[in-house]
C-alpha cells in the first residue's frame, strides 16, 4: 500500500517548544517512593534518588516535570513536605487512600529536578485550599529572601530561590471525584484571585488554568468557556487531560486515538478564541496538555477499592508494541499543534502508567512507550512542518474513516526529521515523500519500533524484548524520499 506526503519548509506550523516533552510525578502508587526515590537501594545516591532512574529520565529527554499531582494535590499541604524529616507528619491521602509520610517533598523534588536536568512545573491545591496557601508557596519557592517564607526555605537548606516558572492552578476541579470539586464559576473565581496573588509575589510566573478532566465530561466546552471568562487576563494556558485504551478488543479504534486528541485540541483552541473574541481581547491562550498517555483505566476500576497502604502498586500498566504506536501518534498530534500547545506532560514518569518501570531494591527498565517519546524529545527540534499525508484509510467503530499514516516533520537548520506511524496491522506502507523544496537531503537513519507480536512488552526481568532498530532501505533520489513503514510501527527518519 502506498502513501505520499510533502516536506516543504514553506509549510511551517510553529516552533517546537521543548516543554512539549514534559512528564509528571505524582505522589501516587510507586511513582515517587521506590520509583524516583528509594534510599537504601543499591543505586541510590546521597539524596536517596535512584541513579538508574535518573539516567533513564535523562535518556528519555524529559524537559519539564509536573508535581506533586494530580488528584493528590487537591488534599495536599505543601508545608508537610518541607523542613526536618523527623518532624514531618504522616497523613492519610484522600485521593489514593495512601499513607503519605512526606519523606519526599518540595525541596527533594527541586533537588531531584536539578539532577535530572528538568524544569519543575508545580501545581497548587485549589481543592481544599486557596489564595493564601498558593501565594505562600510561590513565596517559599521563588522569593529571593528577607521574608518569613523565603528565609524558611534558606533555613531548610535552600538559600537560592527555586525559580519555578510554570504553575498549575489546581487539578481537574471539574471532576466529581476531585477533593474540593467545584462548579466552573466557583473554580473560575478562585483561580483568578489565586493567579493574581501568585503573580503579586512573582510577576514572572506562567499560569495554567484547569480545563476539563477529559473531553467526555458533561461540562466539556462550557467549563473552559466559563473558567476563561473569569481568568482570561491572568492565565497563560488552559489544561487538557486525555488517556486512551483499547475497549472491548477494538484495536482499530484504539490505534486511531490521536483522532480524538486532535479533535479535543481543536475544540479547546476554538473555545479559547471564542472567549477572547467575546472579551475583545487579542491575547492568545495556549494549551497545556499536562496529562496524556495510554492508561488501561478499565482495569483500574477493578483495583479501585484501595486499601490504606504506604506504597501500593497502583496502575502499573505494562505497555506493548501497539501502545507504543499509539503513544507515537499522540506525540505526532501534539507536534502538529505546536502553534497552540506549548506544554505537554506524559503521565506519569515512573511505575504509575509510566515509560520507566522499577522494582523495589531491584532493576529498572524502559517500557515500549519510552522509545517514541525519547526519539521525539531528542530529535524534534526547530520548526514543525505540515506534511499533508495522502494515505489509504480504514474504517473504525469510534472515529469512522481514519488514515493509516499519521506523520509530522521538524526542521532545524539542515536537519529534517520525519516522525510517522503506520496504523495498519497487516500491511507495510510504501511511503514516498516529495523533498524537492529541501535540496541536498539524504537519509541519516531510519529507526523503527515494531514487532510481529504486538502484545510484546518489556519488564524489569526481560528489559530488551522490544527495542527500536535501525533499518536499511530508505533513500532520497531525485527529490523523492522512499521508505517502507512496517505494519503497526513507529518510525523516525532523520535526514540531513
Ligand atoms: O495520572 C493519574 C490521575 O489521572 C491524576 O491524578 C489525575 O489528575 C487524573 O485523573
Amino acid at each position: 500500500r502506498q502513501a505520499r506526503l510533502t516536506l516543504d519548509p514553506g509549510f511551517a506550523v510553529g516552533e517546537v517548544d521543548p516543554r512539549l516533552f514534559g512528564s509528571f510525578v505524582e505522589h501516587m502508587g510507586r511513582c515517587v517512593y521506590t520509583g524516583i526515590y528509594e534510599p537504601g537501594h543499591p543505586a541510590a545516591d546521597e539524596d536517596g534518588f535512584r541513579a538508574d532512574v535518573l539516567e533513564l529520565v535523562r535518556e528519555l529527554g524529559v524537559t519539564v516535570v509536573r508535581y506533586p499531582g494530580g488528584n493528590f494535590v487537591s488534599g495536599y499541604r505543601w508545608e508537610d513536605g518541607v523542613g526536618p524529616r523527623g518532624e514531618r507528619p504522616s497523613r492519610f491521602d484522600l485521593a489514593w487512600r495512601q499513607i503519605e509520610t512526606n519523606e519526599f517533598g518540595l525541596n527533594e523534588f527541586m533537588t531531584w529536578s536539578r539532577k535530572a536536568g528538568v524544569a519543575p512545573m508545580m501545581a497548587v491545591n485549589l481543592g481544599t485550599r486557596g489564595v493564601r496557601e498558593a501565594a505562600d508557596l510561590v513565596e517559599y519557592c521563588n522569593f529571593p529572601g528577607g521574608t518569613a517564607l523565603s528565609d524558611l526555605r534558606a533555613k531548610h537548606g535552600h538559600p537560592e530561590p527555586h525559580g519555578v516558572s510554570l504553575w498549575c492552578l489546581g487539578n481537574e476541579l471539574d471532576g466529581p471525584w476531585q477533593t474540593g470539586h467545584k462548579t466552573a464559576h466557583e473554580y473560575g473565581r478562585l483561580a483568578n484571585e489565586t493567579a493574581k496573588a501568585m503573580r503579586m509575589v512573582d510577576p514572572s510566573i506562567e499560569l495554567v488554568a484547569c480545563g476539563s478532566s477529559n473531553s467526555g465530561m458533561p461540562t466539556f466546552g462550557s467549563w473552559e468557556a466559563t473558567v476563561l471568562e473569569h481568568t482570561y487576563d491572568n492565565v497563560d494556558y488552559v489544561s487538557l487531560h486525555a488517556y486512551y485504551e483499547e475497549h472491548d478488543g477494538d484495536l482499530g479504534s484504539f490505534l486511531a486515538s490521536a483522532v480524538d486528541m486532535d479533535h479535543f485540541i481543536g475544540s479547546v483552541v476554538a473555545t479559547c478564541d471564542h472567549v477572547g473574541a467575546k472579551l475583545r481581547n487579542r491575547k492568545r491562550i495556549r494549551l497545556s496538555f499536562d496529562e496524556w498517555n495510554v492508561w488501561y483505566m478499565g482495569r483500574f476500576v477493578g483495583e479501585k477499592n484501595l486499601a490504606a497502604e504506604r506504597v501500593p502498586r497502583l496502575i502499573e500498566d505494562n505497555y506493548h508494541v501497539a501502545d507504543a504506536v499509539v503513544v507515537g501518534s499522540l506525540l505526532i498530534t501534539l507536534l502538529r499543534h505546536a502553534d497552540r500547545v506549548g506544554v505537554a506532560c506524559q503521565a506519569q514518569l515512573a511505575n504509575v502508567i509510566a515509560p520507566i518501570l522499577t522494582e523495589p531494591g531491584g532493576g529498572s527498565c524502559r517500557q515500549t512507550i519510552f522509545f517514541p517519546f525519547a526519539h521525539a524529545a531528542r530529535h524534534a527540534r526547530g520548526r514543525v512542518l505540515r506534511v499533508e499525508p495522502d494515505s489509504p484509510r480504514y474504517d473504525t467503530a469510534r472515529f469512522g474513516d481514519v488514515p493509516l499514516l499519521e506523520a509530522v516533520a521538524t526542521q532545524d537548520g539542515d536537519e529534517v526529521v520525519l516522525f510517522a506511524v503506520n496504523r495498519s496491522v497487516e500491511d507495510s506502507l510504501a511511503l514516498t515523500a516529495n523533498v524537492r523544496a529541501l535540496p541536498g537531503l539524504s537519509v541519516v537513519e531510519h529507526v523503527v519500533l515494531a514487532s510481529d507480536d504486538r502484545t510484546l512488552t518489556n519488564t524489569v526481568a526481560e528489559p530488551d524484548r522490544v527495542l527500536p532498530r535501525r533499518v536499511d532501505g530508505a533513500s532520497v533520489v531525485d527529490g523523492e524520499l522512499t521508505a517502507e513503514l512496517p505494519a503497526l510501527s513507529w518510525n523516525m527518519i532523520r535526514l540531513s
